[in-house]
């Protein structure tokens, strides 16, 4: 089982100059020129239904990209299909042949493809060039590689024999097709979701999210380009409950890869209940959800460390992580200074479209998001319970721009401390810098999530008493750290609770997921 070595994929520094930020203009420049046309892709085919569908950049909302050619449940019919011809040789590929076209589309993405894929991530979801080359080049280049380890560290796990008997583990395929539905906000956990299945020899259906249909193309371009055989991911662009309707109904589903909000994930696990008899084998249910993560400051935090810490946390991708820091607990003898450095910094932080790299915060997704977004921030605005501390503003008249928000509550269960908002608002509660311990039962209680959290304290008591007592309150746990940034290989990220199955992305655990083990015993 020897396969290339462990290693993460070095992020470019797009410095002035550099050879990647020539390279990267040129793609924004070229892909803003052209107005493309995203079909779907069933069996290898490219299918374009006809019924267009504009995509456009959430920070210039007029400027027209190109159109996707959304389908229907005639094409998810297809799609499973195509899916289950393809099985028949893909699922019998020794997993070397299947490895090689994943580490191949791997490269292709860190040579050719890297500069298309940022660009179309920064046009697409409105991520600045750090934000993009830390996903859509980073990020899903170490899934699609580490992944291979991970496959062979499952491959070699295998039963002892005895005198005369030799037993042995067989990694089998689940029988039957995946479903992979992806969320808007991480172009590598679009890539990753139908990829992972695949990998260990199953078929897929794959549903971006129309907001991120953009990048999603490129990906399926680089696949093909890779030796990916026809109908083996299927991407189709398929209203959710559409698509849902043909594919929860249908005796060969047999395993869901989610990731998205919580409301939908629970939709879909309803239904596949309901439909539990119609199955051939017990589906497999995967899904990574909402958060509501926070950050603990102990009285002996670092205050600067904190400030940076929660800037990055809370606003980096305008606050469109899942991981990212939306409600703080900072002690009372640090408010006042951390305060000061967060008005600082962020009246020197830029808001405003991709193409100038030094903006800092770009434009949440789409509309729906604003007005969700803003009707927090007016809420806020107008409460007793509240202080707006920085921030406060939006606009969407050219492109979806929320100025990143930070609220002070002065009730624990202020409603934007309680719920998921996804974007640049982060809310601060100020507890008595002697009554840290009784703040933990109410940040384990807040809220139904357990995504990230992160613990801020120079004092190892504090440090230690923090993990001992959130110890479910995160899947991901920060010390002295933003909550954000979990890199694949270093932190396998995945929440509980109401964050999902917790099956940890990019890991040995997620991809036992997706195979049906045979125990064989041979007497010899
Ligand atoms: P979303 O739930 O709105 O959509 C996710 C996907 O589900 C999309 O492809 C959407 O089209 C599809 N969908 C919606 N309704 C459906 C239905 N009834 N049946 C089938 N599919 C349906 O989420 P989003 O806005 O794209 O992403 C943001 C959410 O994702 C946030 O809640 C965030 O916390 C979560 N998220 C979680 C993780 C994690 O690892 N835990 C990572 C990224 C995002
Ligand atoms: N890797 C992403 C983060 O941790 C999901 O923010």
């Amino acid at each position: 089982f020897n396969v290339p070595a462990a290693k993460n994929e070095p992020v470019k520094s797009y410095a002035p100059g550099s050879a990647e930020r020539i390279e990267l203009k040129q793609a924004l420049k070229t892909s803003k020129e052209k107005t493309i046309e995203i079909p779907q892709y069933i069996g290898g085919e490219e299918i374009f239904s006809g019924n267009k569908r504009k995509i456009s950049p959430p920070h210039d909302h007029q400027h027209i990209l190109g159109y996707f050619h959304e389908g229907d449940a005639a094409d998810v019919v297809e799609a499973v299909n195509a899916a289950l011809e393809a099985r028949k040789g893909w699922s019998y590929l020794n997993w070397e042949q299947r490895a090689a076209i994943f580490l191949k589309a791997a490269d292709l993405i860190a040579g050719p493809y890297r500069a298309e894929l940022n660009a179309a991530t920064m046009l697409g979801q409105s991520k600045n060039a750090y934000q993009a080359e830390i996903d859509s080049a980073c990020e899903i280049i170490d899934f699609l590689r580490l992944n291979v380890n991970f496959m062979r560290d499952i491959y070699e796990e295998q039963p002892i024999s005895s005198d005369g008997v030799w037993n042995r583990m067989e990694y089998r395929p689940l029988e039957g097709f995946i479903f992979a539905i992806t969320p808007f906000n991480f172009t590598a956990i679009a890539g990753n979701l139908p990829a992972a299945p695949a990998l260990m020899g199953n078929v897929v259906l794959w549903k971006p999210a129309f907001t991120q249909v953009y990048s999603a193309n490129v990906i399926m371009r680089v696949f093909k380009e890779a030796g990916l055989p026809d109908g083996v991911i299927n991407m189709v662009l398929v209203d959710g409950p559409v698509a849902g309707d043909v594919i929860f109904k249908h005796p060969d589903f047999s395993g869901i890869h989610f990731t998205g909000s919580t409301k939908v994930f629970q939709t879909i696990w309803k239904t596949i209940g309901e439909n539990i008899s119609t199955y051939k084998t017990f589906p497999r249910i995967v899904g990574e959800t909402g958060g509501k993560d926070f950050v603990l400051a102990h009285k002996s935090a670092d205050p600067k460390a904190l400030a940076t810490g929660l800037i990055r946390g809370a606003f980096e991708y305008q606050g469109q992580k899942c991981s990212a820091a939306s409600r703080a607990y900072i002690p009372s003898n640090l408010w006042e200074e951390v305060k000061m450095l967060m008005i600082k910094d962020l009246a020197e932080i830029k808001m405003g479209e991709v193409d100038d790299f030094s903006n800092f915060i770009n434009a949440v997704i789409d509309e729906k998001s604003f007005d969700k977004i803003a009707s927090y921030i007016e809420e806020a605005k107008s409460s007793d319970d509240t202080e707006i501390i920085a921030g406060g503003t939006f606009d969407k008249s050219n492109g979806y721009f929320v100025a990143p928000t930070v609220i002070q509550a002065f009730n624990t269960d202020y409603v934007t401390l309680c719920e998921e908002i996804f974007g640049p608002v982060l809310t601060v509660y100020i507890y008595d810098e002697c009554g840290f311990e009784d703040i933990i039962p109410i940040i384990d209680n807040t809220s139904p999530y357990a995504l990230t959290g992160a613990i801020f304290a120079r004092d190892r008591y504090a440090i230690e008493y923090a993990t001992e007592h959130l110890i479910n309150a995160a899947g991901n746990f920060y010390i002295n750290d933003k909550p954000t940034g979990a890199v694949v290989g270093q932190q396998p990220f995945g929440g509980a609770r109401a964050s999902g199955t917790n099956d940890k992305a990019g890991s040995v655990l997620n991809l036992l997921r997706w195979v049906s083990p045979r125990a064989i015993k041979e007497t010899l």
